[in-house]
């Protein structure tokens, strides 16, 4: 288990099994699944992705960190970030945010607490996010922290009815500076 991580205005928490019902209004919300490289979940769907991610943090050794974002102080989920090891010392990053709280640099603060545990803590050396072309603030959102943008994954993910680019971002470790 990961001791909850502090930032400036969130803090990232292990999710827990009575997280479901917060992760469904994200996860069941099409303001925030449009983005994202699944369709809107259903409660029991959200239920059930809860606890697999519940069971796969007990893997050993340890194949991601899904971890829950809070508001500083707060316990309450709002959001999740994830980054999940891809090859040698590489994991690939994402995050959402629940809609209500956006544009106040949660996710902002909560991926570079994240990207900060990366390289400091798990000893990575890439980590890499693929957003979809349409999706400025979430391209806003890595660009602040240094992320350059590698090109584009031709029809990468099926969502929401169709085929889907992704535009690929990656951060080496030496180009980490937290701020
Ligand atoms: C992407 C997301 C996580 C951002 O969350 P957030 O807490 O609002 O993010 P922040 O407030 O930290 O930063 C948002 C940035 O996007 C910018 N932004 C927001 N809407 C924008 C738009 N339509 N066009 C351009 N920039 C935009 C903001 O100005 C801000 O950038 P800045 O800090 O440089 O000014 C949130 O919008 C979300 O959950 N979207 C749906 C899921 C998703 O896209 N996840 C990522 C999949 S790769």
């Amino acid at each position: 288990m990961v001791e909850p991580l502090r930032g400036k205005k969130t803090s990232l928490r292990e999710i827990a099994s009575t997280d479901g019902p917060a992760l469904f209004r994200i996860v069941g919300d099409d303001r925030v699944t449009k983005f994202m490289s699944f369709d809107s979940r259903s409660r029991e769907v959200a239920q059930k992705s809860v606890d697999d991610v519940v069971e796969r943090s007990k893997a050993r050794p340890r194949t991601e960190y899904y971890l829950a974002i809070t508001c500083a102080g707060d316990d309450e989920l709002i959001g999740t970030c994830r980054i999940a090891y891809s090859g040698m010392q590489a994991a690939k990053l994402g995050y959402m945010v629940a809609a209500d709280y956006w544009g106040n640099g949660y996710a902002t603060d909560a991926v570079s607490v994240m990207l900060d545990f990366a390289f400091r803590e798990l000893d990575l050396h890439r980590v890499t996010a693929a957003i979809g072309p349409a999706n400025p603030a979430s391209q806003a959102v890595v660009k602040r922290l240094g992320f350059s943008r590698e090109g584009v994954l031709r029809d990468h993910v099926f969502t929401n009815g169709t085929w889907r680019d992704s535009v690929l971002f990656s951060l080496l470790r030496h180009e980490w500076v937290k701020s």
